[in-house]
């Protein structure tokens, strides 16, 4: 009694029973939600996650950023770059996300997260879920990324190192209707950061 998309598992086993909670959303002294940064290898996201989560921070607001780099250390450890595994992959930070979202926290995500249809998968959890999602689409030409390259990778993969990268052998799905687009014309990274948190801030 399991349902199985892309060859995984995305029911539960209909012997397992959900426990309702006895404290409901209201009842916390936060509202969650989940800003979830998408765009190349190299665009910038990890750079205004970092600084949209200290500003949150820093104005009293529970905020928790989950870097895609960061998970693959541990949560993630198990996962490489195959369409398959970056589905996994954006699913669990997307269920996870959204366990922060859940417990009033802000969910800063940065995460490639290449393939549309995984991200939709999210935001349509999300929206099940009765909790905000705000994708947000770092649009940085890969012509920047590269010439940027800070770990070298985009060499790599040009030199036939790597298989399979963003922007080069594998693609990049463009968001449909993100929340907000950042591009390098929008200024640094702190200034896109403040366009982020205006945006969250809209009643
Ligand atoms: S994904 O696609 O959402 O599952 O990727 P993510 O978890 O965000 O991890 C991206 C970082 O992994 C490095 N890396 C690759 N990126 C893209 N394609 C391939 N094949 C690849 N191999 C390794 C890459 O440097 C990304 O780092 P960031 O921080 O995004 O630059």
């Amino acid at each position: 009694n399991s349902t199985v998309a892309a060859g995984m598992i995305t029911e539960p086993s209909a012997s397992v029973v959900w426990h309702p909670a006895a404290v409901s959303r209201s009842d916390r002294a936060t509202r969650g939600m989940t800003v979830w940064l998408t765009g190349l290898s190299a665009s910038g996201k990890s750079t205004i996650a970092t600084e949209l989560e200290r500003r949150l921070v820093a104005a009293g607001r529970p905020a928790y950023l989950l870097d895609g780099d960061n998970l693959r250390h541990g949560l993630n450890a198990d996962l490489r770059f195959s369409p398959r595994d970056r589905a996994e992959n954006v699913r669990r930070v997307g269920e996870v996300a959204q366990l922060f979202a859940d417990a009033g926290v802000v969910a800063v995500v940065s995460l490639i997260s290449p393939y549309r249809a995984d991200r939709e998968l999210v935001r349509a959890r999300h929206a099940a879920a009765g909790l905000a999602f705000l994708e947000v689409f770092v649009d940085t030409p890969v012509e920047v990324c590269e010439a940027r390259d800070p770990k070298g990778m985009y060499a790599r993969a040009r030199a036939g190192e790597i298989r399979g990268f963003t922007g080069i052998d594998d693609p990049y799905e463009v968001p449909v209707e993100p929340a907000l687009v950042l591009r390098p014309e929008d200024g640094d990274p702190a200034t896109m950061a403040a366009k982020v948190l205006d945006l969250l801030n809209r009643p």
